[in-house]
């Protein structure tokens, strides 16, 4: 195989980013089928790109026998069964996050991952593949902060987004599920540890149509992990600058921090607001290269029979968390982890 041939599902704000990074920026990729239940969006993307297939109907998508790949980009709720169906009909499959929208569902795809290990499985936590994530795991891995102790991460939507923030909130999964998920991973993934117990809070501070969902505009998370480390977390929906993804990791001989000032280019203004600096306005424009990079990672794994570092099991943990710090937010209560016990007689 030189090219791996891939079907997507889901055109929305970024399933169609996706389906472009394949047909274009990815060279051994192929983008041959696109499915969206929108029949316009899938008419108008095989017209603008030449896409020989299209399908509102995913199932059927599934029975084409010459594609590799399935690229899921839908709705959070239908992530899971369109995995396990992609699995079982023989495809490798890439899904965007979150794994589910419940546990339950995260075990099945779970089960779909163990039972076709001869397929790649990825799930998107495209902030691993980011230049300035990636190198700050490379220098913690050389050990150039000691052991890091505590990961302090901020990430807010722009107030200009509120509107798409407020339609998406039925489908989300909620602010801790839908962003806080992405600092839960790279929480992990510095510290090297799971969450032993948390405790969560927040509200409604500007924009209470959040509330009939159970959510907030704004909520917050303290964390302990099972090696003694901590995370703080802060994830909203309404920051005026721009969108505001920060993240510190504080280590015993040094901190990294990344992304202080969401900037959008190395200009300095200097008018009569001040000295300021431009941010960028959403996580297309601050992960365009990370999104790509993830992709470029999934593929290259199908050509060289290799697994993608992120896993089924980053997806499962991570919403299991994300389901905890809901359910201490909404109840106002502690919670802890039980360490999963092994079967063997270790
Ligand atoms: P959207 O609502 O804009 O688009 C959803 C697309 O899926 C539409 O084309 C819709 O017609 C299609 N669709 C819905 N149900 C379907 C079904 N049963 N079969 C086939 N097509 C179906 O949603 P958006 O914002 O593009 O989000 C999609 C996913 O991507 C979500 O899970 C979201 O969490 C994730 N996402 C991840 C980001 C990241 O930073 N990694 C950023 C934005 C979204």
């Amino acid at each position: 195989m030189n090219k791996v041939k891939v079907g997507i599902v889901g055109l929305g704000r970024q399933g169609i980013d996706q389906a472009r990074n394949i047909a274009f920026r990815i060279p051994n990729a192929e983008l041959m089928a696109v499915n969206s239940i929108i029949k316009e969006e899938v008419q108008e993307v095989q017209q603008n790109w030449g896409i020989p297939y299209g399908y509102t109907d995913y199932n059927e998508m599934l029975a084409n026998e010459e594609l590799d790949a399935i690229v899921i980009i839908s709705p959070s709720p239908e992530h899971c069964w369109q995995i396990e169906a992609a699995l079982d009909a023989g495809f490798h499959v890439f899904s965007e996050k979150p794994l589910g929208v419940s546990m339950e569902e995260c075990k099945i795809a779970e089960r779909a991952v163990e039972r076709n290990e001869d397929k790649v499985f990825m799930l998107g936590f495209m902030r691993r593949y980011d230049p300035s994530y990636a190198y700050a795991k490379q220098r913690i891995q050389e050990g150039s902060i000691g052991k890091p102790i505590l990961v302090r991460a901020t990430s807010i939507d722009p107030e200009s987004t509120i509107e798409g923030a407020i339609r998406f909130a039925a489908t989300s999964g909620g602010l801790f599920l839908d962003m806080t998920v992405h600092d839960i991973d790279l929480a992990r993934w510095f510290l090297e540890s799971d969450v032993k117990s948390l405790y969560a809070t927040g509200g409604c501070y500007l924009h209470e149509e959040f509330e009939q969902y159970g959510d907030g505009d704004n909520v917050a998370a303290l964390m302990h992990f099972e090696n003694g480390t901590m995370a703080m977390f802060h994830s909203g929906r309404n920051a005026p600058h721009g969108y505001h993804v920060e993240t510190e990791i504080v280590g015993t001989h040094g901190t990294l921090r990344i992304g202080s000032v969401p900037q959008e280019n190395q200009v300095m203004i200097f008018d009569n607001h001040g000295a300021r600096q431009e941010c960028v306005n959403g996580f297309q424009e601050r992960f365009e290269e990370a999104y790509r990079l993830e992709l470029q990672e999934f593929i290259d794994c199908i050509l060289e029979e290799r697994k993608p570092d992120v896993s089924v099991y980053d997806g499962t943990k991570s919403t299991e968390v994300a389901y905890a710090a809901t359910e201490s937010f909404r109840e106002n209560k502690l919670m802890t982890f039980k360490k999963e016990v092994s079967q063997s007689n270790e």
